[in-house]
């Protein structure tokens, strides 16, 4: 089947309209180079409100309709726009103080995600905003220069809601990271790709089925959205840029590379800064998690930004359908239009990451995966209860969490309230792209992840965090457990 063909055939299979874009035929990719001509849609940056010591920002949920083809109104959400959210942008050590309207006839919740917050700010799902109501958390930035995210985690409803648009960039900058040279002209060299994948029926609305299946696999979308985009293309006006990658997606696994396998260096995880750079030829990302990129290009080149299919080191089949497509496809097409100006090498530092050191009465506690049909996918045999508090950490303490898969597909693993460093992948040491801090980890079928974490902040019973996984179909399935962190006289 030639290129065309196989699209017509997509669209037909997929039941998706007729438009130029990027189709996936069940679970497998298409991609259609000649049409990436959407320029790459930047969202705006939220300036802050500064009352006393408070940067109060505003957040309004809201109804929107988007046009993603042509001729079609597809009706989202938003958060202060019709689809996704603004960037909010702070600073470390600041108090910063969000208001959240819900301005939509359904509840919801925002979640910062990748935050070290006390739980009553948290934004779970215990902290509902019913419509009309304005929730107002209030907090200290504490953490280093990172790009975090915020969603919807209303109980059951996260993945349709965040499918629906509720969701956005939270960055974090502080003064160590602004010197050290690296691309940071927002949308010029500095760019965030948030990356989802969706389906739409014929009318042109989103296409949200979950079923027996998707409980079971997550939803994957025909189509790719960067940043709400179909079809983006970025036009560089600089030789070096950095890409804030963001999978936003609900289940889809993604692995980066450039249509011409160029090397590219990875500077931060989902917690801030790496070390050092990583040099890299392709990057996977699991729904949830963050990465910092930089490439370089040369002056009138075209380069494709791709998903390049992975094999995964798994005895399960669907470890390959579960959520990572078999063909390569396009994701952003890039045109290179400046002069080959010179740039400063990357420092070779970029910052230091502590290691998290375990006392000798380290806590050890064990999370076992499973997925089995009619039951659907569990940890430690049990789906989440509101009403069950499973954990109780002592605050301050050091703890090691393992993740073992028994199930047969991935699950990309988060924690709230802290960012971890993952010590082991069966066994063996992480790859080194994987040494920063981190808040999600994907757990390959049989795979066994170890992970050390401090838990600083307090939480309660009636704020509780969340541990979940991050494909939004098996977290509202009850893929997720609570934990509270408390002030407690150790023995
Ligand atoms: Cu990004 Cu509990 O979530
Ligand atoms: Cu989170
Ligand atoms: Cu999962």
């Amino acid at each position: 089947m030639d290129r065309r063909t196989f699209l017509k055939a997509s669209v037909l299979t997929a039941g998706a309209i007729a438009v130029p874009a990027v189709f996936f035929k069940n679970g497998q990719a298409m991609a259609s180079p000649e049409v990436f001509d959407s320029p790459l849609s930047i969202p705006p940056i939220l300036p802050g409100q500064v009352d006393g010591d408070v940067n109060v920002f505003r957040l309004a949920l809201q109804h929107g309709e988007s046009e993603f083809f042509r001729g079609f109104k597809t009706p989202t959400l938003g958060i202060n726009g019709p689809f996704l959210g603004p960037v909010l942008r702070v600073q470390k050590g600041q108090r910063v103080a969000i208001e959240v309207n819900n301005h939509l006839e359904e509840p919801s919740t925002l979640h910062w995600h990748g935050l070290k917050l006390p739980g009553e700010m948290d934004g779970g799902p215990h902290q509902v905003i019913r419509p009309d109501e304005t929730w107002r958390p209030e907090f200290r930035i504490e953490q280093a220069a990172s790009t975090q995210w915020y969603h919807a985690h209303a109980w059951h409803r996260t993945g349709d809601q965040v499918y629906r648009g509720l969701a956005g960039l939270f960055y974090i900058d502080d003064e160590h990271a602004g010197q050290l040279g690296l691309p940071n002209d927002y949308g010029v060299d500095d760019i965030p790709l948030v990356l989802q994948d969706r389906s739409f029926n014929k009318d042109g609305s989103f296409r949200y089925v979950s079923g027996m299946h998707q409980r079971m696999a997550g939803i994957l979308g025909n189509v790719l959205l960067v940043n709400g985009t179909v079809g983006p293309y970025f036009r560089a006006t600089k030789k070096r840029l950095r890409f804030r990658l963001l999978n936003g997606s609900n289940a889809r696994i993604y692995n980066l590379a450039f249509h011409d396998r160029r090397k590219f260096h990875q500077v931060a995880t989902d917690g801030g800064l790496l070390e050092n750079p990583v040099e890299l030829a392709s990057l996977r990302l699991a729904p949830g998690e963050r990465a910092e990129i930089i490439v370089e290009t040369l002056p009138g080149e075209e380069l494709f930004l791709q998903h390049h299919p992975l094999s995964v080191q798994s005895s399960g089949m669907m470890a390959m359908t579960a959520g990572m497509d078999a063909d390569t496809f396009d994701i952003l097409r890039i045109s290179a239009e400046h002069k080959n100006e010179e740039t400063t090498p990357l420092p070779g530092q970029l910052a230091t990451v502590p290691r998290l050191e375990t006392g000798n009465s380290v806590v050890i506690r064990q999370f076992y995966l499973d997925t089995q049909m009619m039951v659907g996918s569990t940890i430690n045999g049990q789906q989440m209860d509101l009403a069950r508090i499973d954990h109780v950490v002592p605050r301050g303490t050091v703890e090691i969490w393992e993740f073992a898969n028994r199930s047969p597909m991935p699950h990309p693993m988060h924690i709230h309230g802290v960012q971890f460093q993952i010590l082991s992948r069966n066994g063996n040491p992480p790859p080194v792209n994987e040494s920063g801090l981190k808040d999600t980890v994907l757990v390959e079928a049989d795979e066994v992840v170890r992970l050390v974490a401090r838990f600083d902040h307090l939480a309660d019973a009636d704020h509780p965090f969340m541990f979940h996984c991050h494909n939004l179909e098996h977290e509202d399935a009850g893929m997720m457990g609570q934990f509270t962190v408390a002030n407690m006289a150790l023995a």
